[in-house]
């Protein structure tokens, strides 16, 4: 395993790391998810992502109570939870956003649900604009010299509103946000390229990038239509086969390239997708989703790509999608 700081941060996280979206809590029982979790562990994963909306709180749980089967040491791995939606089906106004009183609430919740006394990572998975920033700046400060979270962040900011939180902080004395979680993948690029790269560069933000495989979709496997076994034909998650009728004339034919492309490299489309997001320094870690061991084993050996990979070949990868 590669590992790598977390922007600024001296928290040396593993560059693929593993998350709970869509899977831990749906299709994704009990013993599959002990043994992706130890297969995740045992290759050097060290980093842990989830939210308190991934399946209403349920992912929370049974990665928590995996982890605690498993008895992996706590100073070995890190975990997160991301706060904003709520946890459970209908959320009533106090029980969602970036209120004090739902960052904290959600934080203890959290804990309990992971079976841990500090959160490593707690992050607001998108902006609320009920919420001063100010009043979030704070709560996640009072939760950091409490001890229940060490480094907070944001997921999916603009990148004013990141300012913003810094500027507060550095006013106040108060722990600033020190990681953003956007998404990065070949189809999706322009936020951490254009939008964040400054921030990183200017406040020392890490990056935790997410759905580097596009869903699935730069495998290749929604080519011939959508697999029964697949993530777009999950219960609540059907919304997702709109990212199928995206750029619908140069979809096709740039991810037979892109299929192509990785025949040359002698990978898979998987592990040349996610190598390719490694080649962002920027990125501190891509966060890998999986349903099934076989698929994250095959997405492991994306390091061993990426280390193939110059400088050229990226611009080479990328190139396939800007046609
Ligand atoms: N902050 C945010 O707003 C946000 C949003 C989304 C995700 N995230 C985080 O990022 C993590 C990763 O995102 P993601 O799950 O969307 O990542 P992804 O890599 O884009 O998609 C993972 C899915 O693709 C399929 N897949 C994976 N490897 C494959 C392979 N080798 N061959 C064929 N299919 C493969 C699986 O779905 P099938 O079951 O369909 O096979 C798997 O669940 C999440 O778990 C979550 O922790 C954060």
């Amino acid at each position: 395993m590669l590992y790598r700081r977390m922007g600024q941060t001296g928290l040396r996280l593993s560059a693929l790391s593993f998350g709970a979206w869509v899977t831990f809590g749906g299709r994704v029982g009990r013993s599959e998810a002990r043994e992706l979790i130890a297969q995740a562990y045992e290759a050097g994963i060290n980093f842990f992502d989830n939210a308190e909306v991934y399946a209403r709180g349920e992912a929370e749980r049974l990665m928590g109570d995996v982890i605690a089967d498993l008895r992996l040491p706590r100073d070995a791995y890190c975990v997160s939870s991301k706060v904003l939606w709520g946890s459970v089906q209908e959320p009533r106004p106090t029980q969602q956003g970036l209120s004090r009183k739902h960052v904290t609430e959600a934080c203890h919740q959290a804990l309990k649900r992971l079976h841990v006394d500090h959160l490593d990572l707690y992050l607001c998975h998108r902006p609320d604009p009920e919420t001063p920033i100010e009043e979030t700046v704070r709560a996640m400060d009072t939760l950091i010299r409490q001890g229940k979270v060490l480094y907070w962040g944001t997921s999916e900011w603009p990148a004013d509103a990141i300012r913003e939180a810094h500027k507060i902080a550095r006013a106040q004395y108060l722990h600033p946000p020190s990681v953003e979680q956007p998404q990065y993948n070949l189809l999706h690029r322009e936020r951490l390229e254009l939008e964040y790269a400054p921030l990183c560069a200017e406040l020392g933000m890490g990056t935790t990038v997410w759905s580097p495989l596009a869903s699935g979709l730069l495998t290749g496997k929604y080519l011939d239509g959508v697999p029964a076994d697949s993530r777009f034909t999950a219960p609540g998650y059907e919304w997702m086969t709109r990212t199928l009728a995206d750029a619908p004339e140069r979809r096709p034919a740039q991810l037979r390239a892109f299929l192509a492309l990785a025949g040359e490299y002698s990978c898979t489309p998987a592990q040349l997708a996610i190598a390719w997001c490694l080649g962002n320094p920027q990125v501190s870690t891509v966060l890998l989703g999986a349903s099934r061991q076989s698929q994250l084993a095959e997405n492991l050996q994306s390091l061993a790509v990426f280390e193939r990979l110059q400088e050229a070949d990226l611009r080479r990868i990328e190139s396939v999608f800007a046609r």
